[in-house]
C-alpha cells in the first residue's frame, strides 16, 4: 500500500515537472478557458494621405506632372525642347474661363516645313518605365491644319529611347488620342518628349502617360488607375480598413484650400488642381511641385478599398482648417454646406443607383453601394469649436444615418500641439459626456514612449467610447525631423505598443501607422510604412510588424501573464483564431539577449501540427532599403518539439502560432 502511494506521489512529482517551465526560462501564461473582448475585424487598417507623393506621384499611376497646365505656374515640370523661334513657338494658352478646372491647353506652332518644336516633360522625379510592359499615351488635341503629325517618346537619362509612338491629328474640333507603347529597355528616370513635326499649329490637353496594367475605362475612355505594385504591398497587409483623405489635408492651410471630396469625382478633365499642403508645410523639404490632380479621388478611393477588402473610412471637414495652421473656423450658421457634403458623401457611397449621389457614382461605373460604415467629422481638431461643429454634424448624421458610426478626434498628439494635455482632457470630458462611437487619438513619441507603454490602454473606461489609433508611428528624432528612421528599433517599440491594443481590444477597434508611405526622392515626411521610387517598392520593418499583427489578428483575446523576465519587461499578447482552434502568441523581445520562454496554455503541452513561429529580428539601427529591400523580414518556421519552450531571438517580434 505504502509502495503504491509512493509510486504515485512520483507519478504526480514528474508530471508537474514536465509541466513546470525549465528554471532560467521566462514564463508566459495563456488562459484559453476565460477569452477576452473580441478582437474587431478593422483592427489593424491603413491610412492613405497624399503625403511625400502618396498620391500623384505614388499610388495614382499617372507618370506626367501637370498633364492639363493648370498647375499656378502652367509650365511647371514641362520645358520647351526648341527654342529657336525661327522653327517654331509653344505658349500656354486660356481656353476656358479663368475658374474652371481645366482652364488651359498648349499651343505648338511649327513656322516651317521639316522643322519640329517639342515639349518635354519631367514626370515625378522621372519617369519610370519597365522593359516590356506596354505603356497608354492619351491626350486630346485640336488644329485647323488638314494633318497634324506629332512624335511620343520616352528617353532616358542616357539618351536612350524607352517608348516610342506617333499619332495624327485631324483638323476639327477637340479629338482624343490613345495609343500604347511597348517598352524597348528599362529606365528610372526618363522624360516624355512630346513634339509636333509638320508645320501648323496644334493645341494639346490632358498629356497622359501611364502603365497599361494600372489602365481603367471611365466615361468611355482610358484613364489612369492605381500603380499595382503599390496597390499590392496595401493588400499584402490585409488590412481592415482604408482611412481618407487624411491627416491635414482634410484640413487645408485655410478653409479654401480644404480637401472637398465633390471635386475629386466625376470626369477627371473636371477636376480642379489643388495646392498639396505639404508643398510647403516644412522650410527643410519645400516640394513646390506639389498639386493634387484628385486622380486618386473619392471614386477610386471607394473602389480601391472595396479591392483589397478594408472597410472605407473617410475623413471630413467639420468646417475648421488646419489649428497648427491659420485654424480658420467656419460661423456655425454658415455649416450648412458642409454638413451637407457629409451628408452627400454617404449617400454617394451608399445610396441607391437612383438617388443623386448614387446615380454619379453608378455612372462611373460602380452602381452597387459600397456599404461604408464609419466616417470621421474633422482631422486633428481641438478646442470648444471643434466640440459644437462635432454636435451640429453628429446631430445631421445620426437622424439620416443612424448606422454610421462617427469618429470624434483629440486634436494631434498631444505631446505637439498648444496646450496639449490639457486640451485632450477636455475633449475627453466632452465626449464621455456625447459619446461619439469612437475617439481618434495620434501618437507621434520616441521609441522608449512605445515600449514602455504596452499597458498604456488598460486603463481606458470599458463603457466609455471605442478607441481609434488613428496615427501613430516610433520617432528615432522627433516629429517632424528629416532624420527620423524606419529602423527595427522603432517598429519593435510600435510592437510593443500593438501588443497592448490587442490586448485591450475590448476598448481598441481599429489602429493606422502614419504616414502609410514615402516616394524615395519627393518625401516631406519620416518615417513611413513602406517606400518606392519609380520603378520599385519596399517595406520597412515597421510594415512587417503591421503585417505580423494584421495577418495574426485571431477573433478574440486571451488574457495573458509574463512572469520571471528577469526584470525586462516582455510585452506580450495572446488571442485565439476561431477557424484554426490555433492560440496565437505575440511576443517582444527588445534586448540583446535570447530569452527562452516556456509557454503555459492549458491543455496544450507541446505544439501540434502545424505550429509555426514567424520571426522579425536583427540589429536594433537595421533598415531596409531599395538596395536591401529584405535586409529584416519576418521569417516563417514550423515549430515542432516535445514542449511549449521557444527561444526569442534578440531585438525581435515573434509570433508563436500553437495548434492543439
Ligand atoms: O501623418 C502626418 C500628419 O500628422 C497628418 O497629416 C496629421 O494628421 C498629423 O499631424
Amino acid at each position: 500500500m505504502k509502495k503504491a502511494r509512493l509510486s504515485m506521489v512520483v507519478v504526480c512529482l514528474l508530471v508537474i515537472c514536465i509541466s513546470l517551465p525549465l528554471s532560467g526560462a521566462t514564463t508566459i501564461s495563456v488562459d484559453r478557458e476565460h477569452p477576452g473582448a473580441k478582437i474587431a475585424p478593422t483592427m489593424w487598417g491603413l491610412f492613405i494621405e497624399d503625403i511625400n507623393f502618396i498620391g500623384d506621384g505614388g499610388l495614382y499611376a499617372e507618370l506626367v506632372k501637370n498633364r492639363s497646365f493648370e498647375f499656378p505656374d502652367a509650365m511647371m515640370g514641362w520645358s520647351k525642347v526648341n527654342e529657336d523661334p525661327k522653327a517654331g513657338s509653344i505658349v500656354v494658352i486660356q481656353k476656358e474661363k479663368y475658374e474652371e478646372a481645366n482652364a488651359r491647353c498648349l499651343r505648338m506652332e511649327v513656322k516651317k516645313d521639316r522643322a519640329e518644336v517639342g515639349i518635354c516633360n519631367e514626370g515625378y522625379r522621372g519617369i519610370g518605365i519597365k522593359q516590356d510592359q506596354s505603356y497608354y499615351f492619351t491626350t486630346w488635341s485640336r488644329t485647323s491644319e488638314p494633318e497634324m503629325r506629332v512624335r511620343v517618346e520616352v528617353v532616358a537619362e542616357n539618351g536612350q529611347t524607352l517608348l516610342s509612338g506617333k499619332f495624327t491629328a485631324e483638323a476639327g474640333n477637340w479629338q482624343h488620342h490613345c495609343f500604347q507603347m511597348k517598352a524597348r529597355a528599362t529606365g528610372m528616370k526618363g522624360r516624355l518628349i512630346v513634339t509636333a513635326i509638320s508645320k501648323g499649329t496644334i493645341d494639346l490637353d490632358s498629356i497622359s502617360l501611364f502603365p497599361e496594367n494600372t489602365a481603367r475605362q471611365m466615361y468611355g475612355r482610358m484613364v489612369p488607375g492605381l500603380r499595382a505594385d503599390l496597390v499590392a504591398m496595401m493588400a499584402a497587409m490585409k488590412p481592415g480598413f482604408l482611412r481618407f483623405p487624411g491627416g491635414c489635408i482634410v484640413e487645408g492651410f485655410n478653409l479654401a484650400t480644404r480637401y472637398q471630396w465633390k471635386k475629386t469625382v466625376g470626369d477627371l478633365d473636371d477636376r480642379q488642381v489643388l495646392i498639396n499642403r505639404w508643398n510647403i508645410e516644412f522650410k527643410h523639404r519645400l516640394t513646390p511641385d506639389y498639386f493634387q490632380s484628385f486622380g486618386l479621388g473619392f471614386f477610386e478611393y471607394f473602389e480601391l478599398a472595396e479591392q483589397i477588402g478594408a472597410e472605407p473610412m473617410p475623413i471630413i471637414n467639420c468646417g475648421m482648417a488646419c489649428q497648427f495652421n491659420t485654424g480658420q473656423t467656419v460661423a456655425v450658421e454658415k455649416l450648412g454646406p458642409y454638413v451637407q457634403d457629409a451628408l452627400d458623401l454617404i449617400e454617394f457611397a451608399n445610396g441607391p443607383a437612383d438617388s443623386r449621389w448614387g446615380r454619379l457614382r453608378a455612372t462611373m461605373g460602380h452602381p452597387a453601394p459600397f456599404n461604408m460604415k464609419y466616417l470621421g467629422v474633422g482631422n486633428e481638431q481641438w478646442g470648444p469649436q471643434y466640440v459644437e461643429r462635432y454636435q451640429i454634424f453628429a446631430k445631421a448624421l445620426k437622424e439620416k444615418y443612424p448606422d454610421v458610426q462617427l469618429i470624434a478626434a483629440t486634436g494631434s498628439d498631444p505631446a505637439i500641439f498648444p496646450n496639449g494635455p490639457a486640451e485632450v482632457d477636455y475633449l475627453w470630458s466632452q465626449w464621455r459626456v456625447l459619446k461619439p462611437d469612437i475617439v481618434d487619438e495620434h501618437f507621434y513619441r520616441p521609441a522608449d514612449w512605445f515600449y514602455h507603454n504596452a499597458h498604456y490602454y488598460d486603463k481606458y473606461d470599458r463603457q466609455g467610447p471605442k478607441l481609434f489609433v488613428g496615427e501613430y508611428a516610433a520617432m528615432s528624432h522627433f516629429v517632424g525631423s528629416p532624420d527620423n528612421r524606419n529602423n527595427l528599433k522603432c517598429a519593435l517599440a510600435e510592437a510593443s505598443f500593438m501588443t497592448g491594443m490587442e490586448r485591450n481590444a475590448a476598448v481598441v477597434v481599429m489602429s493606422s501607422y502614419a504616414p502609410m508611405a514615402g516616394h524615395v526622392d519627393g518625401w516631406q515626411w519620416k518615417p513611413n510604412l513602406f517606400w518606392y521610387d519609380n520603378l520599385t517598392a519596399y517595406a520597412t520593418p515597421n510594415y512587417y510588424v503591421q503585417q505580423m499583427f494584421s495577418l495574426n489578428r485571431g477573433d478574440c483575446e486571451l488574457p495573458i501573464k509574463v512572469t520571471g523576465a528577469d526584470g525586462m519587461l516582455l510585452p506580450a499578447s495572446a488571442c485565439l483564431e476561431e477557424s484554426t482552434g490555433q492560440t496565437i502568441v505575440k511576443v517582444v523581445n527588445p534586448g540583446a539577449d535570447p530569452v527562452e520562454v516556456a509557454l503555459v496554455i492549458d491543455g496544450i503541452k507541446q505544439p501540434g501540427a502545424g505550429s509555426q513561429a514567424l520571426v522579425l529580428a536583427g540589429h536594433p539601427d537595421d533598415e531596409n532599403s531599395i538596395r536591401e529591400p529584405k535586409k529584416i523580414a519576418p521569417v516563417q518556421e514550423a515549430w515542432n518539439g516535445a514542449d511549449l519552450h521557444y527561444t526569442l531571438k534578440p531585438y525581435s517580434l515573434t509570433v508563436l502560432r500553437v495548434a492543439e
